[in-house]
């Protein structure tokens, strides 16, 4: 077949050059916005009479055929035509003749692969926040479940003080807002028409590129051509709210993985989804969880992998650009199945309530509320401390949890104690006493679940 570029040429590329150089396995996933900017390049271009617009109408015309055919999977692409702009090209001109030939005037393949990478990326930020949304609705509907689920809350994965499951799923709750705000910045990045940009410095052609903006939905034009053909800084956003969103994942999948042990017994994974093992007969495995926690460094590799790339490469366009796609297109199907997979998975886990209430009872994560008791009995904060500090001492050498020791015994670490202390440190007095704003407390968690559900409607 001959090259679009053959003019200057008098020897044919190489086999092995051809397959180096061709992105066509792989940004054939490119073709609607490839073509959608095809469309309205023509448009514009036969409004402007710089094409005649009879023969705008049927560039249009035929694209919109190719676009139809290609989503039939009709046609081949091919990798002599290098890419997915070279390929719709010669489809169209093999379609129409010189006609199709005209489609490129006033236009180079750097601003329409930037145009048709800022189209994809919009589509695909906007795809990603409605999945998140979704998994952090899936979210709110557990924790709406589990508002009296008492559960410890750790630090250093040491217990530490007693909160309910919901207050714990809702921690995750507002991460995932933040990586909806953060697609949607995404979007708002990638919101700006390169194309007109030509090939580094603009086209002689008298262009209408605020008339093609508006038909593409983009809200604002590149005002430098430079810029335009060579920045890919949306594709380097993207990575990163998804590297983020995998990181997210990540920590909730290492928590469900160490629930589901027989150390916490927390949560039991549905057979649906969990694996087993060929040689164990009794293992039931939460491969899902550790998939998702693994795949989070092949999206860090993604972002890394590409900024790597973009480092030195001096202004405009230059062919190392061309490897902006496959990070791309990895991290979203990755982030896609990861979201999609761990909703379900976490909507069908069973909550061992019991298990979770008896661990925050054993590990003297009452503490310190028994310490504020002392506190609102006259004792300063620090006294109270280790006034508790050897209470715990000493039912930890009995075996004995602090509302399974007597009051004699309350007493004799300190006179101050009387009945009143055992309703204090009841667990679920201590998780609806920390009613402020971003509190475990009942009510605080079903206010936070009501905004939020209000919040996910609005975005
Ligand atoms: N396939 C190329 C890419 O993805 C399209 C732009 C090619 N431009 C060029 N001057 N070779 O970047």
């Amino acid at each position: 077949m001959k090259k679009m570029w053959g003019g200057r040429f008098s020897k044919k590329t190489d086999l092995l050059t051809d397959d180096f150089n061709s992105s066509i396995s792989f940004d054939q996933r490119l073709y609607k916005q490839d073509i959608t900017g095809s469309i309205a390049h023509a448009r514009m271009l036969g409004k402007q009479n710089i094409i005649d617009p009879r023969e705008s109408k049927l560039i249009i015309q035929t694209l919109e055929e190719i676009l139809l055919d290609i989503e039939a999977g009709t046609i081949e692409f091919s990798v002599e035509m290098e890419d997915i702009h070279m390929n719709v090209e010669a489809i169209l001109t093999e379609r129409i003749g010189d006609i199709g030939k005209k489609l490129h005037t006033g236009r180079s393949r750097n601003d329409q692969v930037a145009t048709d990478m800022r189209l994809y990326v919009k589509d695909i930020a906007k795809d990603s926040k409605s999945l998140i949304g979704k998994l952090a609705a899936t979210l709110l509907d557990l924790a709406q479940e589990h508002t009296d689920t008492i559960m410890p809350g750790y630090t250093h994965l040491q217990r530490a003080q007693p909160i309910t499951f919901a207050h714990h799923l809702m921690a995750y709750v507002e991460m995932f807002k933040r990586d909806m705000i953060r697609m949607e910045q995404v979007r708002a990045m990638a919101d700006t028409l390169p194309l007109g940009s030509g090939a580094l410095a603009t086209t002689t052609y008298p262009l209408d590129r605020e008339s093609v903006a508006a038909e593409l939905d983009f809200s604002a034009v590149s005002l430098n051509s430079l810029d335009g053909v060579s920045d890919r800084d949306f594709c380097v956003d993207f990575l990163e709210a998804a590297a983020v969103l995998m990181m997210h994942l990540s920590r909730f999948s290492e928590e469900i993985i160490l629930w589901c042990s027989s150390e916490f017994n927390f949560v039991t994974l549905d057979d649906a989804f969990s694996t087993g093992s060929s040689i164990m007969p009794q293992k039931k495995n939460p491969d899902i969880a550790e998939l998702v926690r693994g795949k989070t460094g092949r999206v860090y590799g993604d972002l890394m992998g590409f900024l790597t790339t973009m480092k030195g490469i001096p202004l405009a366009y230059n062919k190392d650009m061309q490897e902006d796609k496959e990070p791309v297109f990895d991290a979203y199907d990755t982030i896609k199945i990861c979201v999609i997979t761990f909703a379900k998975m976490v909507k069908t886990m069973t909550v061992n309530k019991t298990v979770m209430k008896t661990a925050a009872a054993g590990g003297f994560s009452n503490a310190t509320d028994a310490a504020d008791w002392l506190v609102k009995h006259g004792i300063a904060f620090r006294d109270a401390h280790e006034i508790i500090g050897k209470l715990v001492f000493y039912g930890l050498e009995h075996k004995k949890s602090l509302d399974e020791l007597t009051l004699e015994e309350y007493k004799s670490v300190s006179p101050v104690f009387d009945e009143t202390i055992y309703e204090a440190i009841d667990l679920t007095v201590c998780v609806n006493q920390r009613n402020i704003i971003g509190g475990p407390a009942k009510a605080r968690v079903e206010q936070a679940i009501a905004f939020n559900r209000e919040w996910l409607k609005q975005n």
